[in-house]
């Protein structure tokens, strides 16, 4: 197994180019089950993630080549309509292709995703919502199995809470049905509204896109023909490239982002004391006199988002006083909360919220990952350590951030990978 290797107490210095968005990328890639025709995607990020739901697909009876970032995908000779629990319990937005199978081949099973870090992660919305468009869907032997034989029919979905790959799910699924579906409570994030803006171009009208409140005309079975995209800047990367500047306390620039998608980070390091200069697709952070302490609340896009959650408590490590974050989204998601211990931070938990008092000296020590933001949170609380700090099971890293001990050293960062 890998580990990493970091030498702390170091400042950075350069650029950084952000790759393309892992979680935008997963359902692009299941919505090429809707398609007639080959899909060709752009900006792919290289992680394990995409090779995840690649080799699902190609199991499946797909044609799939990657090369430099760049996807074709062929679902039109499919073969198989089941998704295998050996593939599903590595990665849970496996369930992506639950409503693109179904749509498109009236049957399918899906392993149920099991357990997972940061939560329960339930897909009862997924399910009720398919029940809801006409599937018949039981469970058996650890497998979602749907059928809807005459296509599903397009009905009036309310999510309870917003979901993010369940918005997803039902969008792809109401893509194909017979008639109009409307999703009230939607989820917004820039990810979903780039699969609904694909899929408009495709011939799918979609009305309300970006908005709680969509409105899907299904093409009645009919196959799309989706042609060539590039996927979109991950927003999460570039933030947590930007806490990296932050917690050094450096000058860093950010190329290949969109800075919309960004907003709320953004305004969070604003108000931690941090200068950013913002353009069109590239900006700069530059260090704070002090770094002021915030309080965090997580909340589905537009707001702060749980998947920065982590990297932000590490970044308040060194702030100048007492900062709060409260998790609102998953009830496990402070797991790293320990590891941040280990290595010297003053960090409470109590029910969802943690406060965190600074500036704390930490000092470098063996620490573990636990999921892949909480991965990134050590690797930053690495960067102003004293001494070495050696990160453990690393392979949650790699699941969603392409290359980052290579752009982390382009940077000036000592860190290198290591064999257990
Ligand atoms: C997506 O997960 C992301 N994954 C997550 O990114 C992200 O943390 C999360 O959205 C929230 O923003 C991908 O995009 C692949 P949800 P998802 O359904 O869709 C509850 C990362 O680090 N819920 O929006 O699985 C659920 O338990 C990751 O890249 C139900 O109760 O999240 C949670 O409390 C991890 N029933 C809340 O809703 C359901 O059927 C939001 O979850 C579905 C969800």
């Amino acid at each position: 197994m890998d580990y990493l290797q970091i030498q702390g107490h170091t400042t950075l210095h350069g650029s950084i180019a952000v790759s393309g968005s892992k979680n935008a990328a997963l359902p692009l890639i299941a919505m090429t089950l809707l398609s007639q025709t080959k899909v060709c995607l752009g900006n792919v990020p290289d992680v394990v993630d995409i090779k995840t739901l690649l080799k699902l697909l190609q199991n499946l009876g797909a044609t799939c080549h990657f090369d430099d970032h760049r996807i074709t995908i062929d679902t039109c000779c499919l073969t198989d309509t089941k998704a295998n629990y050996d593939i599903v319990k590595t990665m849970r937005a496996s369930i992506l292709v639950l409503g693109p199978l179904l749509t498109r081949f009236g049957h399918c099973e899906v392993s149920l995703p099991g357990g997972c870090a940061i939560g329960q992660r339930p897909i009862d919305l997924h399910l009720k919502a398919l029940e809801k468009m006409g599937a018949t869907i039981s469970i058996k032997s650890g497998y979602v199995v749907a059928e809807a034989a005459n296509g599903l029919v397009g009905a009036a979905i309310i999510f309870d809470k917003i979901t993010v790959t369940g918005t997803a799910n039902i969008v792809m699924a109401a893509a194909l049905a017979r008639g109009t579906t409307t999703i009230t409570n939607a989820a917004r994030e820039p990810e979903v509204v780039q699969l609904c803006e694909i899929l408009h171009q495709s011939g799918v009208i979609i009305e309300g896109i970006g908005s709680a409140y969509l409105t899907i005309h299904g093409t009645d079975r009919a196959l799309l023909d989706i042609r060539s995209f590039d996927v979109i800047p991950d927003r999460i990367e570039a933030g947590t490239y930007l806490c990296a500047g932050a917690i050094t306390n450096s000058t860093l620039t950010l190329t290949n982002i969109e800075p919309k998608h960004l907003e709320t980070v953004i305004a969070k390091l604003e108000e931690m004391g941090f200068r950013c200069d913002i353009a069109q697709d590239h900006m700069t952070i530059h260090p704070a006199k002090t770094i002021k302490p915030i309080t965090i609340i997580t909340q589905e896009y537009p707001g702060f988002p749980t998947d920065m959650q982590a990297q932000f408590m590490a970044l308040c490590t060194q702030a100048e006083g007492t900062s709060t974050i409260e998790e609102r989204l998953f009830e496990n998601r402070f797991m790293h909360v320990s590891e941040l211990q280990r290595l010297g931070a003053d960090i409470k938990l109590s029910g969802h919220s943690a406060t965190i008092t600074g500036p704390s000296k930490l000092s470098g020590t063996d620490v573990m990952a636990t999921d892949l933001r909480a991965s990134s949170a050590l690797v930053l609380a690495a960067l102003v350590a004293e001494g070495e700090t050696d990160i453990h099971r690393i392979y949650h890293l790699d699941r969603g951030y392409e290359k980052l001990e290579k752009k982390l050293q382009a940077l000036g960062v000592f860190i290198q990978r290591a064999k257990e």
